[in-house]
């Protein structure tokens, strides 16, 4: 059999280096897209550059899409390239619309134009839900998205289905709920804590500023939400599944494990700042991913205290690290 080729658009983010890992493992060929910087920031991904190919490309940009398809001819295309940090969609609503909403119809376009039986993956969101209509949430809830970038991930889940329809595509939506690692990114809360109370425990800062406390979310690890990926493009139909570990958990209990894993209090060291409230909120968010399960066979592995855990103890020993 031919050697499976996967591009994945958002190979430089925290998705994109553990899909990559887990497609290599599995014997594919893996491409990936990755837009032009003043600087090389390509930290998730050096330890594997040598086994992927990398080429430039936007998603801003249909030309360049459609180019990268011709010239590589992927069998699959993981799209997960995004405006992916929600506080910063209200500043830049229309960058936020550009790249997580009209991004998607440029990229289903490219490989409607260049080869209709690639099968398409789209990165959709549970924030999507955003004030939630029904708990927990599955893939037949209504959304009601709270914010620029929510807002953005509906349209780009329905033209997902719309091409699916519309030209039989093998396109499906993955509507993952939040999932977290060491290689997140330092704004988003997990790894904002994680980083924060070793950098406490080490001395270097006495403080953590945040923001909404009380919020919920459903938190898995990366790694585990990448296999759920692939699984929904070696399925017979194309569909659409809900991916979530089905436990919720507020900011404040991350706060309270990760802290306590140091042998902290982090009633001694958080500090409510209104900066990182949001003009609206998703207050709570927690998924059933049924479907996953049975359908796919897919089941995440680890829990939110070994989550918790795994973020803790990689910051703690990169900064340590870092110091020497
Ligand atoms: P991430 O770490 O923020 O990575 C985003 C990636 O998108 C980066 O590689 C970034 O490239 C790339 N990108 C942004 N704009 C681009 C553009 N115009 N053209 C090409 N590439 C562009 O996000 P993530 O956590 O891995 O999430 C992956 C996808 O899943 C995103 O679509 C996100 O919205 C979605 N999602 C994430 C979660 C979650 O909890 N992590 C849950 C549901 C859905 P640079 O490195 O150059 O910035
Ligand atoms: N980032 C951040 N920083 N969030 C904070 C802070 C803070 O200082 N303090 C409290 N929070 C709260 C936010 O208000 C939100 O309710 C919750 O922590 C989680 O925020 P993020 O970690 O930024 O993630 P998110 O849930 O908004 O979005 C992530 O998950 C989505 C899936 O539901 C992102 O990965 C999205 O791309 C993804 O689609």
């Amino acid at each position: 059999m031919a050697k499976q080729r996967a591009l994945i658009t958002g190979i430089t983010g925290q998705d994109g280096s553990y899909l990559a890992e887990f497609l290599l493992s599995h014997g594919y060929e893996v491409i990936g897209m990755v837009r032009r910087s003043s600087t090389v920031n390509f930290e998730r991904i050096k330890h594997i550059q040598d086994k992927i190919t990398l080429v430039t490309g936007d998603l801003l940009d249909e030309v360049s899409l459609i180019h990268m398809l011709r010239d590589h001819r992927p069998t699959e295309v993981y799209n997960l390239a995004a405006q992916s940090f929600v506080q910063t969609s209200w500043p830049q609503p229309v960058f936020t619309g550009e790249t997580t909403a009209l991004g998607v119809t440029r990229m289903l376009d490219a490989v409607r134009i260049v080869d209709p039986d690639i099968r398409f993956y789209q990165a959709s969101s549970s924030e999507m839900f955003g004030k939630v209509v029904e708990v927990p949430q599955h893939e037949d809830t209504p959304f009601y998205p709270r914010s620029p970038y929510g807002v953005a991930k509906v349209y780009g889940h329905w033209i997902t289905v719309n091409y699916r329809e519309s030209y039989n595509m093998y396109a499906c939506s993955g509507i993952l709920f939040n999932h977290e690692s060491p290689r997140r990114g330092l704004e988003f809360v997990t790894r904002k804590i994680s980083n924060g109370v070793a950098r406490i425990k080490l001395g270097l800062d006495e403080e953590l500023r945040l923001g909404n406390l009380d919020a919920r979310r459903d938190w898995g690890f990366a790694g585990d939400y990448v296999e759920a990926m692939w699984l929904m493009l070696q399925q017979d139909q194309p569909d659409d599944y809900v991916v979530s570990t089905n436990e919720t958990h507020s900011v404040r209990e991350f706060c309270e494990l990760a802290f306590g894993n140091l042998d902290l209090d982090y009633r001694d060291y958080v500090v409510m700042d209104e900066r990182f409230m949001r003009p609206a909120e998703v207050d709570l968010l927690i998924g059933d991913s049924t479907k996953a399960r049975t359908k796919l066979g897919w089941e995440p592995k680890t829990s939110f205290p070994e989550l918790v855990r795994m973020m803790g103890d990689a910051d703690m020993k990169l900064l340590k690290e870092q110091q020497r």
